[in-house]
């Protein structure tokens, strides 16, 4: 009797889908099972699918084990599992864990490390995979955690920690002594989170959007000023750094032509227009590799502290500017794929489907 189910996309095209059902997989001594509860969608989850073979996020949750062939990728969401079933000690049925998860019934995981935090997945197929998305974090013990900020740690926690470690470490390089930062796809949660943190602290903060996510992304009152991506050539020729969210060629080589030398950095952080931007930009910020840097300047706990501190300072304002929309199983679950595939999804929005 088929009791779980599994949503894939085409790797090679991902506005197809799949929707296959099948058993809730069996557990050996070590392992627990999880039950996807609740998760969220945005460009984010895309662009795992974007560069699903280039930076591997195809091979976090495979395919294979669950009846689908090589052209089907299971893209990563985020968000809230409970643990159905426990063959490994400390690990308990009920408990509640914030990590990544496939778009599925559910997961089967081998604990290590477990302790009053969560656990990691120590599964072989992810051990060579970058570290943060392993870690399974109890709701209990989370400094970050409140019941009724759910749906706001579904959407925001990972981008907010992008941005949080971006912001730090663009300061912690005295802003590649620009005068300017200049940051793309400005109304993405992702963006507006960064600067968000970098505001008042530095260069002039300068936000370039969509004509029709202008009004909203100035509303958020994060930027010193907000722009269409037509508006580039009325910038100030001044030292500029450019953090590059959208990956559109097009805003890539006006900025290149306003500002020739003065364009002292180009930093590939996003690409909500789903073309690859890390060759073009010569530089990209992994949030895994600041957040490397400062555990060993701040300790896990000093970074754990500090992260949580910035995250309800934003959460206040992220409260205010998002409109949470739920919608309910896979089928919801595809819907919310396509929607925000094709851009369907205003800024404000953020969608959250309930699964369990
Ligand atoms: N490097 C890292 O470690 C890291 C970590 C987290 C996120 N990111 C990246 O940051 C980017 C933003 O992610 P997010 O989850 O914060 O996004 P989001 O909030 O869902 O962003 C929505 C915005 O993205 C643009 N957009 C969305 N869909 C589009 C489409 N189909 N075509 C063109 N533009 C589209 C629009 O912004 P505009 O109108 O303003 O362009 C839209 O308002 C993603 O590419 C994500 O992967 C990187």
């Amino acid at each position: 009797m088929p009791d779980s189910w599994t949503f894939a996309v085409a790797r090679n095209d991902l506005s197809r889908t799949s929707l296959t059902e099948g058993a809730t997989p069996e557990l050996a001594a070590g392992e627990a099972l999880l039950r996807v509860d609740r998760v969220g969608l945005t460009a984010n989850n895309i662009t795992y699918a974007v560069l699903g073979e280039s930076m591997r996020y195809w091979r976090f949750f495979p395919g294979e084990p669950r009846g689908l062939g090589p052209e089907w990728g299971l893209p990563p969401l985020w968000g809230f599992a409970e643990v159905a079933e426990s063959a490994t000690p400390g690990v308990e049925v009920g408990q509640r864990l914030y990590g990544y998860l496939p778009p599925a019934g559910h997961l089967v995981v081998r604990p290590e490390r477990v302790d009053g935090t969560g656990f990691r997945d120590a599964a072989a197929h992810r051990a060579d995979l970058p570290s943060p998305y392993n870690a399974y974090r109890s709701t209990e013990g989370d400094a970050a955690y409140r019941a009724d900020r759910e749906d706001l740690l579904i959407l925001f926690r990972p981008l907010f920690f992008t941005s949080f470690m971006l912001a730090d470490q663009v300061a912690d390089n005295d802003f590649h002594g620009a005068r300017q930062l200049i940051i793309s796809s400005a109304s993405s949660k992702t963006a507006y989170a960064a600067a968000h943190e970098l505001h008042g602290r530095g260069p002039r903060l300068i936000g370039l959007t969509s004509a029709g996510n202008v009004d909203f992304t100035r509303s958020l009152g994060c930027y010193d000023e907000v722009l269409t991506y037509d508006d580039v050539d009325t910038l100030d020729p001044a030292p500029a750094v450019y953090l590059d969210l959208s990956g559109a060629p097009a805003t890539r080589a006006a900025l290149r032509r306003r500002f020739g030398d003065l364009l002292l950095r180009d930093i590939a952080v996003g690409l909500t227009n789903q073309v690859p931007n890390a060759e073009a930009a010569g530089e990209v910020f992994f949030a895994p590799v600041q957040m490397r840097k400062r555990r060993q300047d701040w300790g896990r706990e000093g970074l754990d502290r500090r992260f949580a501190e910035a995250w309800h300072r934003f959460a206040t304002l992220a409260e205010k500017s998002l409109d949470v929309q739920v919608g309910s199983g896979p089928s919801a679950l595809r819907q919310s794929w396509l929607d925000v595939l094709e851009g369907r999804v205003p800024p404000n929005a953020g969608r959250v489907v309930q699964l369990g």
